[in-house]
């Protein structure tokens, strides 16, 4: 099972329809066709109205609201409904709603409130899927099923610690292992009988933040243990659906970099990726790619399904800026150029009430269609039709490999030491901003991920390191490649215990160098660093974390210029078989990373066709027909030129671009090349 199949990319988004009257209706519908808009996400949020009552289930509305969608000839998407459960339930099952961190018990009043481990929400939840599924699989228009809404949270009730502990006895089996795993001779927390285990909570003397205390090993693995209860929902979720629909594809929205759920643990279970695009500001291009980059990683290259954004303002911040114009048309085509086969808003009219009466929408309150944002969105859904199949189920041809794993961002990040101030994604944005800059295409990937296709793989922050991944590097540079690691890789392994043996552990004979101590510091203390040596020598500087290394055969490539460690290595390379293991032993600006970056694929031929036009980014895929489709993405608010690297067609316009001649991007431009075979 993969991809839902369509003739061309899906244009459309989550549909609301039940929060307004019949005659409506129409007029959307009417709206929609001017827009080319060809799929509807329905009853994401149905479940009060789907079933009123325990025992009463009323498909009426939505029966309508789908024989609708699908005599206008639209495709579906059609949830599951389970995003947020009923009052009734809620008052009738009060275990259903989470309890936090602090031990509050949460009362009804939200959405994504539910328990994961509670049997009544499990099994309700599971049955309006059962449901659903029975009633429309028959539905041609239907296309996709979506399940729940945005998993994610965390819920710490007694019935959460009963799941916990049978989690637990699942992964080691006796309490001995367990201890040992959690290394609980330390403050006397060694447990002697499985009910003393209580999840992570504030009211323990030494809680740390908003979902970790000091109790590493406890805090470690009921982030695992939430995000697989939570896993165990869609799982249900879909198995229900697969009785009598064993075939239409099944997904959930994802939320990018979002802590609390690892989905890489998840990816396996979803016939196909997609996820919700908010990027905090206008600033936030390479982050986008990135996050892109990662959920196409998630299924081995898949393309996956851009699920939601906001054709103009979200409304859940405290100030919710507007797309500017041709910005939405922009990041719309990013998602395209990084892998999206489906194209899809947040919301397609807007609310009438409630907390988001002011988010953005295709069709506003007053339903007119002569807005920008309409015209965008319209203008965006015929180029949609005139790209038609072409970029459906291409693929990235990438070879660099950025690695992305949940478990070393959760174990840095709960851990006491070095520095609170380090930040996981913050050290891969860093990397991954100077490949983007670099143009250079490549894959985000799990730390299991099949390396030997790679010649590049930069694993930033690898602070966990498990199974044979330390071997997996070693292959990669041993035939030739280059592995670019940090600071704090290679510090625990899976039970978050450090290596008896020289930091950075297993990597140590990779990166040819041991990391003596380190200083840790406040984002006001710089060192700087010299990098390279002689007249092409450049400083930058370093911040927060400084890591002593003494080579154990590597080269010295950057050296601290102040404090006792002046003269002493920052960066260094190390010879492997016959690639390179190099070494980033502190947290270097952005410029710094950025040469590093650089002397790392100078040796390989990966860099994108403009590295050193600022904010033009390309992004190459390859459709199943061999044709290569270059997407060139102007964010900048000013004009570029740049000269064809190749010849092709601008799908877009039709115009045909020879070699060498000068290709324009007005500001927030956008290209899509089919380049001559
Ligand atoms: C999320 C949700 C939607 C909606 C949007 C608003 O992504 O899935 O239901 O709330 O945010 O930005
Ligand atoms: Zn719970």
């Amino acid at each position: 099972m993969s991809l839902p199949v369509t003739a061309k990319v899906p244009f459309g988004g989550d549909y609301n329809p039940e929060q307004w009257p019949e005659d409506v209706w129409k007029q959307d519908h009417r709206l929609f066709d001017s827009a080319r808009i060809d799929l509807v996400t329905l009853g994401v949020f149905d479940w009060a109205l789907t079933q009123p009552a325990e025992d009463v289930y009323d498909f009426s509305l939505l029966d309508r609201i789908v024989e609708r969608a699908a005599a206008e000839g639209r495709g579906i998407c059609l949830a599951t409904g389970t995003g947020a459960h009923p009052a009734w339930l809620a008052t009738a099952y009060p275990e259903v709603t989470r309890t936090d961190f602090e031990g509050r018990k949460r009362r009804f009043g939200q959405r994504h409130n539910s328990c994961p481990s509670s049997p009544v929400y499990r099994r309700l939840s599971v049955e309006l899927a059962r449901r659903v599924a029975r009633r429309y699989a028959d539905t041609p228009a239907v296309v996709a099923w979506h399940v729940g809404n945005e998993y994610g949270g965390a819920c710490y009730c007694d019935l959460c610690a009963a799941g916990f502990r049978g989690w637990l006895r699942n992964r080691y089996g006796t309490l001995d292992d367990l201890n040992a795993a959690w290394y609980t001779t330390f403050w006397s927390h060694t447990f002697t009988d499985w009910e003393q285990i209580e999840p992570p909570s504030a009211l323990t003397e030494h809680w740390r933040g908003p979902d970790h205390t000091a109790f590493q090993g406890i805090t470690l693995d009921y982030l695992r243990f939430s995000s697989d209860a939570m896993l165990a929902n869609f799982h249900d979720e879909k198995a229900a659906i697969r009785e009598s629909s064993p075939t239409l594809p099944v997904t959930t929205n994802f939320m990018g970099m979002y802590r609390p759920i690892d989905y890489h643990r998840w990816a396996a279970h979803l016939d196909f990726a997609s996820w919700d695009n908010y990027p905090p500001d206008d600033e936030s291009a390479a982050r986008m790619a990135l996050t892109h980059d990662l959920m196409r990683g998630l299924k081995d290259g898949q393309p996956f399904w851009l699920m939601e954004q906001s054709p103009g303002v979200t409304a859940c911040r405290d100030v919710n800026p507007l797309k500017r114009p041709g910005v939405m048309r922009l990041w719309s085509w990013q998602a395209v150029a990084h892998g999206a086969d489906a194209v899809l808003f947040f919301q397609l009219r807007a609310c009438r009430g409630a907390s988001e009466k002011y988010h953005g929408a295709v069709i506003g309150h007053s339903g007119r269609s002569d807005t920008r944002v309409f015209r965008e969105v319209a203008e965006l859904g015929a180029e949609l039709v005139r790209l038609g199949s072409a970029s459906l189920g291409a693929r990235t041809p990438a070879r660099v490999a950025l690695l992305f794993d949940w478990d070393s961002w959760w174990a840095l990040e709960i851990s006491d030491g070095p520095s609170r101030l380090v930040r996981y994604q913050q050290v891969v944005l860093a990397y991954h901003r100077a490949l983007w800059d670099a143009g250079v295409d490549l894959d985000v990937v799990a730390v299991t991920a099949d390396l030997s296709g790679y010649d590049v793989v930069v694993a930033p922050a690898l602070h966990m390191l498990k199974g044979d991944l330390a071997q997996r590097l070693e292959d990669v540079a041993a035939r030739g490649g280059s592995v670019l690691t940090t600071y704090l890789s290679g510090r625990v392994d899976e039970n978050d215990q450090a290596f008896l043996m020289d930091v950075p552990g297993p990597l140590g004979q990779l990166t040819g160098v041991r990391v003596d101590e380190w200083d840790a510091r406040g984002p006001e203390v710089v060192n700087p660093v010299r990098l390279g040596h002689g007249a092409e020598a450049v400083d930058v500087e370093a911040r927060l974390l400084f890591e002593l290394v003494i080579p154990q055969g590597a080269q010295v490539v950057g050296t601290y210029q102040a404090d006792f460690y002046a003269g002493t290595p920052a960066v260094t390379r190390n010879s492997f078989g016959d690639g390179d293991g190099w070494y980033v032993a502190t947290d270097l600006d952005q410029t710094g990373v950025s040469w590093v970056v650089r002397q790392v694929i100078a040796r390989h031929d990966v860099l994108g066709p403009y590295p050193d036009v600022a904010d033009l980014e390309s992004a190459v895929r390859v459709a199943p027909d061999g044709s290569r489709l270059l997407f060139l993405l102007n964010h900048r608010a000013d004009a570029v030129e740049v000269p064809a690297r190749r010849g092709g067609v601008d799908l877009l316009t039709g115009d045909r671009i020879w070699t060498g001649s000068t290709v324009r991007l007005p500001a927030y431009g956008v290209v899509v090349l089919k380049e001559d075979w």
